[in-house]
C-alpha cells in the first residue's frame, strides 16, 4: 500500500459536493471508468463496466445490495431497474445524496433505492443485512481499508458477496518512481492510500472471505482519462475550477498523472469478487 498523508475527510466530501455537477456534465451519471472491448462510446463503456462487475458478482433478482460510495446513484438505480434489487446507497456527500434520491424519484425507479449521507467508516448495519456489498471506486478514499473489509463482511449474509472495482498500486510498490507517481495521483484525487492487488486479496482473506475473482482491467479502462482530458480542454471547466479553489485545479491537473501511471505500470485497475464463507 502507498499512502498520501495530507488527505482529510473534509476535502473528500467537499470535492464531491462541488464537482458532482461537473462529473455529470462531462462524463455522465456514473463516476467511474469506462470498460472498452472495442470502440464503444464512453456512455456505453461506463455501462459495460457496471454490467461486467454485476455479472462477475452474479447479482440476482431481488437481492439486497449496499452500494458503498454510491456517487449520483448510477449503479444503485441500474441494479434496481435491471434486477429489482433493494439497494441502499451510501455517500459521504450530502449533495450526491440529494442528487441520487431526486433522480431515482424523477425516473420513477422501482424498487426505489434508499440513499444515505454517511461516512462508510463509521456507519452501522445489522449483521447479515445484505446479499451484496458493491463498491465502485470508493475504497480508494477510505482511511482504514482493512477495517472496512471486516465491517463489510459482517454486514453480508453467509455466502453474500463483496464486489469491488478499485484503482491499485502496480507491481513495484517499493520503487521510488512508483511511489512518486502514485502519491501524485492520490494527492490530486483525494485518496489517503492505494492498495496493491495483493493488499485487497489479503484484506478479503483477513475478513474471512473467499476470493472468487481477482482481475486486472487496466488496459480496458485507461482511455477514460484521454477522453476526460479532451472534454475538459474543450469546456470552460478549468476557468471555473480556478474560481472554486486550489483543490479543484489540482484535480484537473492530475489526469495526465493517472494516464502515465497506468502506462508505466505504477498503477493498475482491479476488479474483485469475494464471498463470505
Ligand atoms: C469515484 S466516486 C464513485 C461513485 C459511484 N460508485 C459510481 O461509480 O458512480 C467515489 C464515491 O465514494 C464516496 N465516498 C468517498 N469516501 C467515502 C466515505 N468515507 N463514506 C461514504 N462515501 C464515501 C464519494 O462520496 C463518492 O460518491
Amino acid at each position: 500500500m502507498i499512502e498520501c498523508l495530507n488527505i482529510s475527510e473534509k476535502v473528500i466530501r467537499n470535492h464531491y459536493d462541488v464537482s458532482t455537477l461537473f462529473y455529470r456534465m462531462l462524463w455522465g451519471p456514473h463516476i467511474h471508468h469506462g470498460l472498452w472491448d472495442a470502440d464503444e462510446t464512453p456512455r456505453v463503456a461506463q455501462l459495460q463496466l457496471t454490467e461486467r462487475l454485476a455479472s462477475n458478482a452474479e447479482i440476482f433478482s431481488g437481492a439486497r445490495v449496499l452500494d458503498a460510495g454510491c456517487g449520483m446513484g448510477g449503479s444503485s438505480r441500474w441494479m434496481a431497474k435491471q434486477f429489482a434489487c433493494e439497494v441502499t446507497g451510501v455517500t459521504i456527500s450530502p449533495v450526491q445524496r440529494h442528487w441520487a434520491a431526486l433522480t431515482a424519484t424523477l425516473q420513477r425507479c422501482r424498487p426505489r433505492p434508499r440513499f444515505l449521507c454517511e461516512n462508510l467508516e463509521r456507519c452501522h448495519f445489522d449483521p447479515g443485512t445484505f446479499d451484496f456489498v458493491w463498491s465502485v471506486e470508493c475504497t480508494e478514499h477510505l482511511f482504514e481499508k482493512a477495517q472496512f473489509f471486516q465491517n463489510a463482511a459482517r454486514w453480508l449474509k453467509p455466502q453474500g458477496r463483496f464486489a469491488i472495482c478499485a484503482w491499485l498500486v502496480g507491481r513495484n510498490e517499493t520503487d521510488p518512481d512508483t511511489i512518486r507517481q502514485v502519491q501524485g495521483v492520490c494527492e490530486g484525487m483525494f485518496c489517503p492510500s492505494l492498495g496493491t492487488q495483493g493488499d485487497y486479496e489479503n484484506w478479503f482473506q483477513a475478513a474471512g472471505m473467499r476470493i472468487v475473482k481477482s482481475e486486472l482491467w487496466t488496459e480496458k479502462v485507461a482511455q477514460t482519462w484521454e477522453i476526460c482530458k479532451r472534454r475538459v480542454d474543450r469546456s470552460g471547466v478549468r476557468c471555473l475550477a480556478r474560481v472554486l479553489g486550489q483543490n479543484h485545479t489540482l484535480f484537473l491537473s492530475r489526469f495526465d498523472a493517472i494516464l502515465n501511471a497506468y502506462r508505466s505500470g505504477a498503477m493498475e485497475y482491479g476488479c474483485f469478487i469475494a464471498e463470505r464463507t
